[in-house]
C-alpha cells in the first residue's frame, strides 16, 4: 500500500503531495474494527463487574462535572471538528462543492477555541485532573482483572477521567495542534477577504511535508473522533457522559465510581 502521493517535477522527479488517500479507508475500517470488537465483547466482560457500589443514598442530589462555560467548548470545538471533518473529506470522496471557504472559517474558529481552552485549562481548571499518574494504570490493571473475573476485595477507582479518557485528550490534543500549526501556515497560500495567496512563503518540498502532515492528523482525528462518539453514546456510560450536556452526573454515581481523594468537586 503506497502511504504518499507524488507530482511529477519540473525535473521529472517525483514531488511529494500528501497522504495518499486511500489510506482513509485503513484508518475508518480499523476504528469500526475497534468499535465493533468492544461492543461485542462488553456484554461477556460485563457479567463480572467490579465491586464499586459505596452506600450512597440514591436521593437525587448531584454533583457538578461539567461548568456551562466548558460545556460550550465541547459542543463548539466538536461542532468545528465535524465541519472540518466534512468539508476536506466529502470531496476526496468525489462529493464536490466549493469547501475551501467553510474549511478555513472552521479551521480558524477551531483554533480561537483550543487557544481559550488551554488558557482556561492552565489558569482555571484542573490541570491534574488531565495528567496521567501511575495511579491511572493501577486502576486501569484492576478494572482489566475484574472484567476477566478475578475483582479485588478493595477495588481502586480513577479520580475524574479514566486513563483511556486522558490518553484519548492528550492524542486528540497533539493532533488537533499539528492541524492548527499546518492549517495556518496552509491559510496563507489560499485567497481569504484579508489578504491574497502567497505559495511563495515556502518550497515545494516543504509544502509537501506541511500538506502530509495535515493529511495524516486529519485521518487519525477522523478514526479517534468515531471511537469517542461510539463511548458517548454507550448506554452503560450514561450515568457519566449525560454531564456533557446537563453539567451534573448524581452524588451516588459520584461516591460509587471516583477515588473521592483524587476527584473533589466544589459541591461535594
Ligand atoms: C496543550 C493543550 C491542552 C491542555 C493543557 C489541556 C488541558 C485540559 C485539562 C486540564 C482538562 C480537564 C479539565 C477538568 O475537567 O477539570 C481538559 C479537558 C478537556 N479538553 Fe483539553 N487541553 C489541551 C488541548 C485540548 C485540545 C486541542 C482539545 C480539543 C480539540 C481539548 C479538549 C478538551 C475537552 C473537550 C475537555 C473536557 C471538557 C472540560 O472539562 O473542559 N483539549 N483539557
Ligand atoms: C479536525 C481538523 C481538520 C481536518 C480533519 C482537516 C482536514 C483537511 C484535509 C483532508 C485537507 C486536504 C489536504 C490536501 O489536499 O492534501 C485540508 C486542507 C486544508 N485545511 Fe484542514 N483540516 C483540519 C483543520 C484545519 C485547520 C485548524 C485549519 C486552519 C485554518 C485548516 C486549513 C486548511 C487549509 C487552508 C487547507 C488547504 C486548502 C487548499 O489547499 O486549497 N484545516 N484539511
Ligand atoms: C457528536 C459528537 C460528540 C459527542 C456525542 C461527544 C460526547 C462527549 C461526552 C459525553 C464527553 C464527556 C465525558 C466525560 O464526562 O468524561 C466528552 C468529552 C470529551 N470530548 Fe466529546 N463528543 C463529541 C465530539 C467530540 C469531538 C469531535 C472531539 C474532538 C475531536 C471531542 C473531544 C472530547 C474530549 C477531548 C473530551 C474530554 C475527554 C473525555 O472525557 O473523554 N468530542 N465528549
Amino acid at each position: 500500500m503506497e502511504l504518499f502521493r507524488y507530482a511529477m517535477s519540473v525535473y521529472g522527479q517525483d514531488q511529494l503531495l500528501g497522504a495518499n488517500w486511500d489510506l482513509i479507508w485503513w484508518f475508518g475500517g480499523a476504528a469500526a474494527i475497534y468499535i465493533v470488537v468492544d461492543a461485542a465483547c462488553r456484554p461477556f466482560l460485563g457479567k463480572n463487574k467490579r465491586k464499586t457500589l459505596v452506600n450512597a443514598p440514591n436521593d437525587g442530589a448531584t454533583v457538578r462535572r461539567h461548568h456551562l462555560i466548558d460545556r460550550l467548548y465541547h459542543w463548539a470545538m466538536a461542532i468545528s471538528v465535524l465541519t472540518l471533518i466534512g468539508t476536506s473529506f466529502a470531496p476526496i470522496l468525489d462529493w464536490k462543492f466549493e469547501w475551501v471557504t467553510a474549511h478555513w472559517i472552521a479551521g480558524v474558529s477551531l483554533s480561537l477555541l483550543v487557544v481559550y481552552h488551554i488558557i482556561r485549562a492552565a489558569f482555571w481548571q484542573d490541570i491534574w485532573a488531565m495528567i496521567v499518574t501511575p495511579a491511572d494504570f493501577r486502576v486501569a490493571f484492576a478494572t482489566a482483572r475484574a472484567a476477566l473475573g478475578r475483582p479485588d476485595e478493595a477495588p481502586l477507582k480513577p479520580g475524574k477521567y479514566v486513563l483511556l479518557q486522558k490518553a484519548y485528550h492528550w492524542m486528540i490534543a497533539a493532533l488537533v495542534l499539528g492541524l492548527m500549526v499546518t492549517g495556518l501556515t496552509m491559510w496563507l497560500k489560499i485567497d481569504t477577504p484579508f489578504w491574497n495567496r502567497n505559495p511563495y512563503i515556502l518550497g515545494d518540498d516543504m509544502w509537501g511535508l506541511v500538506y502530509t502532515v495535515h493529511d495524516f492528523c486529519a485521518m487519525s482525528v477522523l478514526a479517534l473522533t468515531m471511537i469517542h462518539v461510539y463511548f458517548a453514546i454507550r448506554p452503560d456510560k450514561w450515568w457519566q457522559n449525560r454531564s456533557m450536556f446537563s453539567g451534573d452526573i448524581a452524588r451516588k454515581d459520584y461516591f460509587a465510581h471516583h477515588d473521592v481523594t483524587r476527584w473533589a468537586p466544589d459541591d461535594v
